[in-house]
C-alpha cells in the first residue's frame, strides 16, 4: 500500500493504493468518482477516460500510483458549474442512448476544445477516434461538437 495525493476536480484527495490498483479502479471505489466507465479494461474503448494534467487518458491503463501529486480532471469536475455548451449541445441532438461511453467522449470533446476553439469535422472525428459507442451511431455525437463550436462563436 502507498499513500497518494492528487488533485481530483480542484480537491486535494489523499488515498492509499495497491501497486496494481489502476486509476480507473480507485476513482470508481475508493474516491466515489463514478463517470469513468470500464467497458473494455484494457485500452480499447475509451469509456473510462479522465484528463491527466490536462491531457486525456485512459485510467484503465494507468497505475494509480503514477499519479501521485498529478492534477486529475473527469466529468464531475467539468461539471462543477453547470453543464458546459459541449454537454448541453450533447443533450439537445439526443447524442447519446444508453450514456455508457459519454463521460470518455465528453473528456475527449473538452481536450480538443481546449486545444482548438474552432475544430472542423475531421479535427473533431481524429479527437474522438478513440471513443467508441455501440448504440447511437457516431453522427449526432459529431455534430453536438460541431454545433456547441457554434454556440460558442454567436456569444
Ligand atoms: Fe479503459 Fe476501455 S475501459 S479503454
Amino acid at each position: 500500500m502507498k499513500k497518494i495525493s492528487i488533485n481530483l476536480n480542484g480537491e486535494t484527495r489523499v488515498v492509499h493504493v495497491e501497486p496494481e490498483e489502476t486509476l480507473l479502479s480507485v476513482l470508481r471505489n475508493k474516491l466515489g468518482i463514478t463517470s469513468p466507465k470500464c467497458g473494455c479494461d484494457r485500452g480499447d474503448c475509451g469509456a473510462c477516460a479522465v484528463l491527466l494534467n490536462g491531457r486525456s487518458v485512459r485510467s484503465c491503463l494507468v497505475l494509480a500510483m503514477e499519479t501521485d501529486s498529478q492534477k486529475i480532471v473527469t466529468v464531475e469536475g467539468i461539471s462543477q458549474n453547470g453543464l458546459t455548451q459541449v454537454q448541453n449541445a450533447m443533450l439537445d441532438m439526443n447524442a447519446f442512448q444508453c450514456g455508457y461511453c459519454a463521460p470518455g467522449i465528453i473528456i475527449s470533446a473538452t481536450e480538443l476544445l481546449e486545444n482548438n476553439s474552432n475544430p472542423n469535422l475531421e479535427e473533431i472525428k481524429e479527437a474522438l477516434s478513440g471513443n467508441l459507442c455501440r448504440c447511437s451511431g457516431y453522427l449526432p455525437i459529431l455534430e453536438a461538437v460541431k454545433e456547441s463550436v457554434k454556440e460558442d462563436s454567436h456569444e
